[in-house]
């Protein structure tokens, strides 16, 4: 069999994140800018060179698949793309199969996706303030993405909601959130922003809000207990004593992750990033269009690239100034 995949850090990387779309039908303003220019669709890969890719990453032991974007159900005929990939779930090669969402073609979707092997879905939602939602993901509708909620539990889906968490955006809904999501055994996961993207105007500074002070006021009103388990990712987990909900936090700008980091990034173009924070990639779409059919080309080529991988990433507010912006957006790579 093939030996797994081993970073120079001795990391095995087990997880692959394969963003399938640069676009959105949102434009989050953390996110992207209101007027995106996104990739000509002949840049895109194809979804039969998706399969190739992410199989050769199965082949060598990956073990978890999470489809992001942009918005991974605006790329057209992804359903074809994601039945394609359960047979990795069949064979058991794969362990799971799940994607990060905006929730916004939910209600269309999460049956076909319980259908063919899905057991979670993770969805960003910031507010549930029908205009602050309209005001922060400027072209998105709360109720289509809340039918969408319903759509997955009804499909027996888990739901996992990303809230990022922003300074005089969504302080005051702190408890709102915590407790919808109690009454519908909806996990909940607070995240850090990240300086990603054109920063514009908005000072992402201003809006800065530490989980460290989110944690505090939630330990003002709930009994916290910290949980061990780690998904191999960035979120730590806290229990709610009085509501036995499980809460996460993704403090990205800490390292308190990076070394046990588990994770690659496949770009819709067919490029590989080694680190959500660095630039550090490699390209396996010439490799893989050169020789088609050649597997062990392909993982060849895989293996070159993982050796590039980093310690861990270098996101720091305070280098903004001096280096400028990070830049990629978020929806390049998908989070
Ligand atoms: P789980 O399987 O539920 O643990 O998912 P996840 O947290 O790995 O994925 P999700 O797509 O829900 O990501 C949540 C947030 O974590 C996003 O904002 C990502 O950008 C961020 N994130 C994911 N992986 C990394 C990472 O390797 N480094 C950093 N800094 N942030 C990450
Ligand atoms: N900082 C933090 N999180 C971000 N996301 C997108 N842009 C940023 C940013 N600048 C989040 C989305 C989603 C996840 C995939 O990435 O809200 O939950
Ligand atoms: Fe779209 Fe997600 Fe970016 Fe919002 S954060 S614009 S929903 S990709």
């Amino acid at each position: 069999t093939d030996a797994p995949l081993i970073d120079p850090f001795q990391r095995a990387v087990t997880y692959l994140r394969v963003s399938v779309t640069d676009r959105c039908d949102f434009r989050c303003t953390y996110c992207m800018s209101e007027n995106m220019t996104f990739l000509p669709k002949k840049e895109l890969l194809t979804l039969e060179e998706l399969d190739t890719l992410s199989s050769a990453f199965v082949r060598l032991g990956v073990r978890k698949l999470r489809i992001t974007g942009g918005e991974p159900l605006v790329r057209r005929g992804i359903m074809t793309y994601f039945e394609s990939m359960s047979r990795h779930l069949a064979t058991g090669a794969l362990e799971e199969l799940t994607l990060t969402t905006n929730g916004s073609q939910l209600h269309r979707f999460a049956q076909p996706l319980a259908d063919i092997g899905v057991r979670r879905v993770n969805i960003s939602l910031d507010t549930l303030d029908e205009e602050k939602f309209a005001a922060i993901t400027r072209w998105g509708r709360l109720p289509q993405v809340l039918r969408g909620i319903d759509a997955a539990q009804e499909a027996g889906l888990r739901v996992k909601i990303n809230a990022v968490a922003l300074k005089g955006f969504n302080e005051q809904e702190l408890f709102p959130m915590v407790e919808w999501c109690a009454e519908r055994d909806i996990d909940l996961t607070f995240i850090e922003v990240m300086p990603m993207g054109d920063l514009g105007n908005e000072d992402r500074l201003d809006q800065y809000w530490s989980l460290k002070d989110l944690r505090g006021r939630l330990a003002d009103r709930y009994t916290l207990t910290d949980l061990a388990e780690r998904s191999g990712g960035p979120a730590r987990y806290v229990r709610l004593e009085e509501t036995r909900q499980k809460i996460g936090f993704i403090t990205p700008l800490t390292h308190n992750f990076c070394e046990s980091c588990n994770r690659v990034r496949l770009t819709c173009t067919g490029e590989l990033y080694m680190c959500l924070g660095q630039e550090d990639r490699a390209d396996l779409r010439a490799p893989m269009r050169s020789a088609p059919g050649d597997e062990d080309a392909l993982e060849a080529a895989i293996r070159a690239a993982i050796r590039l991988k980093p310690k861990g990433h270098d996101f720091d507010y305070s280098r903004q100034t001096v280096d400028g912006q990070m830049p990629r957006h978020m929806s390049h790579t998908g989070g």
